[in-house]
């Protein structure tokens, strides 16, 4: 079996997703009622819809309700939206509920908000297909988020469940290279970390020496670039 660290982005920009699914790097998409509401130009329903249509792999919508019947109905109706659906519910005892419920149903979850090993185990024992750890929100009031992803994967290993570890509230590049050093399936990225992480100062100052350089050669008088 052949394990790849998954990209998904963690936006609801669809000028972001189209530009960088054209580079093939989008595996997935995670969305939540925060990045809806910066997309202020669009009805939140239809840029889900048309989310779900853009991207093959699989996007996250999350439900709004927090307690299981709403929770449900949400799960349901979303999951019409497409076949690489994926219901994102809150970390709750209803949630967890919910999530049980969804996956006797065949429909996958995303449990979102964790900050801690233990919430990941208890979501994915409930047939969570992702979990959601938190690691910049951690970072943030002075935890190592990246702990909870390390004892997550860890946990996860011992006892073969079949959930995977969704890296999330990724704030730098750095923080992408430490999942993969630990060995997480998912990483779910701002499409400015996604930026920074193909860009290099060196590159570029490379790049504009070879052309200067080009141009002091012979050639450079014959050869013109088409664009
Ligand atoms: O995927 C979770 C993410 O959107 C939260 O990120 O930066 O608000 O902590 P952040």
């Amino acid at each position: 079996m052949v394990f790849v660290l998954k990209i998904f982005l963690d936006t609801a920009n669809l000028d972001s997703i189209k530009k960088y699914n054209d580079m093939g790097l989008v595996d997935g998409i995670t969305t939540n009622p925060t990045l809806l509401s910066k997309e202020n130009s669009g009805d939140p329903e239809e840029i889900m819809g048309e989310i779900v249509r853009l991207v093959h792999g699989p996007v996250s919508l999350e439900v709004i309700s927090t307690e299981y019947e709403g929770m449900l109905g949400e799960g349901r109706r979303l999951s019409k939206f497409g076949k690489n659906v994926v219901v994102k519910i809150p970390m709750l005892p209803e949630g967890l509920k919910a999530v049980r419920t969804l996956h006797n149903e065949g429909i996958k979850t995303n449990v979102t908000l964790i900050f801690s090993a233990n919430q990941a185990l208890l979501a994915a024992k409930s047939g969570a297909s992702y979990v959601s750890p938190f690691i910049g929100r951690l970072d943030d009031v002075g935890q190592v988020g990246m702990d909870v992803v390390r004892d997550t994967v860890a946990i996860f290993k011992n006892y073969s469940f079949d959930c995977e570890v969704l890296v999330a509230s990724v704030r730098h590049p750095l923080h992408v290279i430490e999942a993969g050093k630990i060995g997480a399936g998912v990483v779910t990225l701002p499409p400015e970390v996604l930026g920074k992480m193909m860009s290099h100062p060196l590159t570029d100052i490379g790049l504009a020496r070879f052309l200067e350089d080009w141009k002091k050669t012979k050639s450079s008088q014959k050869v013109t670039v088409s664009r």
